[in-house]
């Protein structure tokens, strides 16, 4: 079974045809990047203009990638939620509008489930049940899943998600943004040399990332912060060894079979490193182009939710605060 994946939830507008839920036969990204960069952030007003004029292009695109035609497709899943308001309606009314004009079912997914299913997408074979850490820009969600669907919330973060930690950082060292690939890239110059506090919030699986970026920005106000490496490297220390304990801490206490790490963050090399050496069961992790927003995750999702019968109606609305469990 084909599916068309449309995904428009935050910056990057997106378009893949996915076998099966685990084969990509195309994966179009249209990424804003540039455009909001000028600003310093994702500004929502811009970012729906944007999706509207690449939405069509896109799914073009991505359809004549492989050659597929409409009548092969079996479904079109779209993400419904949690993002920007006007930036997924735009995705929706497109998603809703072919599944009109060509007959199709569509189904609305969840952009963290989104994220969890590039898992699917690398040629790993996943092996319930698994704790899954969903590190991106906007969450910092740990999460149980005993199977398709099948999702406990076991902690979130209370104030930044890791990746807007990472974009505050760079921002407060003068990198440019997105800040997470601006930081990998300094620290590898540095060292961990500075002393930065972990909020361990113990007896809960929260996090708390908005103390440690505050924390360096003291230092660097400060003039204590010597070098942007060291600055970069420290903090990128601190908030993967947070991440890394407390995702180790509830596999084991859950005794799963597998870890898988998900969403932005977790292209973040020094993290996938030190959960692999850090976790005593197999760790699977997407490839860093499947870890950043796409389409083919949602696709793959989609695959997965069609599977369990779970068609939404033409009336499917965009829910910008959607949750996982
Ligand atoms: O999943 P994603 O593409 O979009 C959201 O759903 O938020 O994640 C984007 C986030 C940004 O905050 C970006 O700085 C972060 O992922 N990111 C990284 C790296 N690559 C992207 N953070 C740390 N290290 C990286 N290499
Ligand atoms: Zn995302």
């Amino acid at each position: 079974m084909k599916v068309l994946g449309i995904e428009t939830s935050c910056d990057e507008t997106a378009a893949a045809v996915v076998e099966d839920g685990v084969r990509i036969l195309s994966n179009r990204i249209a990424s804003q990047v540039e455009i909001h960069a000028r600003y310093g952030g994702i500004v929502p007003e811009v970012a729906s203009r944007q999706h509207m004029l690449a939405i069509i292009p896109i799914i073009s695109q991505a359809m004549a990638d492989n050659g597929t035609t409409w009548s092969e497709l079996g479904g079109i899943a779209v993400t419904v939620g949690p993002g920007l308001a006007g930036s997924l309606l735009v995705g929706v009314s497109a998603a809703k509008a072919i599944a009109s004009a060509r007959d199709l079912p569509v189904t609305g997914v969840n952009h963290l489930e989104g994220h969890i299913y590039a898992n699917w997408l690398s040629g790993q074979v996943v092996s319930f049940p698994v704790i899954c850490l969903i590190v991106s820009g906007g969450h910092s969600d740990l999460v149980l899943m005993r199977g398709h669907g099948d999702y406990v919330a076991l902690g979130r973060t209370r104030d930044d998600a890791a990746g807007e930690a990472f974009d505050k950082a760079a921002r407060v060292l003068g990198l440019g943004y997105p800040g997470g690939p601006a930081v990998q890239e300094a620290a590898a110059g540095g060292t961990a040399s500075i002393q930065l506090p972990r909020a361990w919030l113990r007896g809960t699986r929260d996090f708390s990332f908005s103390g440690v970026k505050t924390a360096l920005l003291r230092l660097v106000e400060g003039g204590r912060v010597s070098s942007v490496a060291d600055g970069a490297a420290s903090f990128q220390e601190a908030v993967v060894d947070v991440l890394v304990t407390k995702t180790v801490e509830a596999a084991r206490e859950y005794r799963v079979r597998q870890i898988l790490l998900s969403g932005g963050v977790a292209s973040n090399e020094l993290l996938r490193r030190r959960l692999v050496e850090g976790s005593p069961l197999p760790v699977l992790v997407p490839e860093p182009v499947l870890c950043t927003d796409n389409a083919a995750m949602v696709a793959a999702c989609g695959y997965f939710r069609f599977k369990a019968g779970r068609v939404d109606g033409l009336d499917m609305d965009v829910i910008p605060g959607l949750k996982l469990a």
